[in-house]
């Protein structure tokens, strides 16, 4: 059992509540918050850790969304265009994939523990990513993937990905919780996503997927034209009618009794929005990824109107230049710029949190008695007014003092 001190403790919760001169007792779950010289009172015995001026205290953050083993990308790949970032993926997948070896997982895991990140969503495509998701000191989901249009493949990819899927639930534990993963609704057979869909639904699996990302994928799903036409073509050269394999109406009814993050969503309609409400899924913001790959911003009004949730995820390095959550937050802040500054920080910093921890099926992410005590502190610069304080960690904070998982100290891996 220890004390954590600090000038104020944001708990994150429904209400924001910002605490000054608090203090939180924790053990692997948080046992009491209180005024620090109370909570000093009540547990005299307790280890004391004050971080001193201009400290705070918030759970840590959650990136629900990262494909880890993109991670060696910083300039091979082409920003500006869905299409032709997608191309140039498919041509530098395996040298990527090849360039990403043990220390380049540990560099981006780490870089993650050190920006706060105490639990992440992997999203993982051939499972050479597991080995470092598995010793990772944070919480983890690891969504394995599936992906794959073509019939005469089904079976082969079906069997590859129940391969991973048994590999990866030989780890599982509290803290690491193998998943799956529809790739999105143009790239995946129908039978695929039925048959990963019902085991997810058979174990009460919690489902990642990507929607609505592109003006093309749009243009796809909804006419079977635009520039994934030409796509198909060139990678598909042998079919002699290439239509869409499903509406997107479809795609989202097969998700019926599951629930899931849908990740992007920047061209989903309000109908299929409202569609994502109605199944308990929430959605996934990569407003960098957004920015570099189709120039577009989340209509957050929509989301809020439609009382939908949101949280936020860097993506992986193969569509962003960091996988810092802090620089994620600020591009956040920064492109949504009708948002009032002040609500709109503590917004964010409720879906880098509560909502985040919520989605990945995780009890904590929250600052309260009984939560998981998945703890971050933080030093501004300065001092800062109460009233100011959200907007001023995101724009302040690059990494953290320190990180607590279950109430323990989390340390890089080295
Ligand atoms: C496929 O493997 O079928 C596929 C991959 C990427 C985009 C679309 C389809
Ligand atoms: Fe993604």
């Amino acid at each position: 059992m220890k004390i954590l001190s600090a000038n104020f403790v944001i708990a994150c919760n429904d209400n924001f509540d910002i605490w000054e001169n608090y203090s939180v007792c924790i053990d692997k779950e948080i046992i009491e918050v209180g005024k620090r010289e109370e909570i000093l009172k009540k547990y005299p015995n307790t280890q004391e850790i004050y971080f001193g001026k201009n400290s705070i205290l918030m759970p840590s953050l959650v990136n629900p969304h990262v494909h880890l083993e993109f991670s060696a990308n910083r300039t091979y790949l082409k920003y500006g265009d869905f299409i032709e970032w997608l191309k140039s993926v498919i041509v530098y997948r395996e040298k990527l994939k090849e360039e990403c070896q043990e220390e380049c997982y540990k560099k981006a895991i780490n870089q993650m523990l050190k920006s706060g990140v105490g639990i992440f969503g992997e999203i993982s495509s051939g499972g050479d990513d597991l080995k470092s998701c598995v010793q990772a000191p944070q919480k983890v989901v690891f969504f394995n993937e599936i992906l794959g249009s073509q019939p005469e493949v089904v079976d082969i990819l079906y069997n590859d990905f129940l391969n991973r899927v048994k590999e990866s639930q030989k780890y599982a534990s509290k803290r690491f919780i193998p998943s799956i993963s529809v790739h999105s609704p143009y790239s995946t057979h129908p039978i695929l996503i039925k048959k990963t869909l019902s085991m997810a639904k058979a174990e009460g699996m919690i489902v990642s997927t990507h929607f609505m990302e592109s003006k093309a994928e749009r243009e796809w799903i909804d006419k079977g034209s635009g520039d994934f036409k030409d796509f198909f073509k060139t990678f598909f050269p042998h079919i002699p009618v290439i239509k869409p394999l499903t509406s997107s109406k479809e795609f989202l009814k097969s998700f019926i009794g599951v629930r899931a993050l849908f990740t992007h969503a920047l061209f989903a309609s309000s109908k299929e929005l409202e569609m994502i409400k109605d199944l308990g899924g929430v959605i996934t913001h990569c407003p960098i990824s957004n920015r570099l790959l189709n120039n577009k911003t989340l209509n957050l009004k929509l989301l809020r109107e439609l009382k939908l949730s949101y949280n936020i995820a860097t993506d992986g390095l193969s569509s962003n230049i960091s996988l810092n959550m802090w620089n994620e937050l600020r591009e956040a802040l920064f492109i949504h710029e009708e948002e009032n500054l002040s609500s709109f920080a503590k917004e964010l910093l409720k879906a880098a949190t509560k909502e985040a921890a919520f989605a990945l099926g995780f009890d904590s992410g929250v600052i309260e008695k009984g939560k998981k005590a998945d703890i971050i502190a933080i030093k501004l610069p300065n001092s800062t007014k109460k009233e100011d304080i959200a907007y001023q960690i995101i724009l302040h904070t690059n990494e953290v003092e320190k990180i607590f998982i279950d109430g323990e100290e989390a340390c890089p891996i080295l």
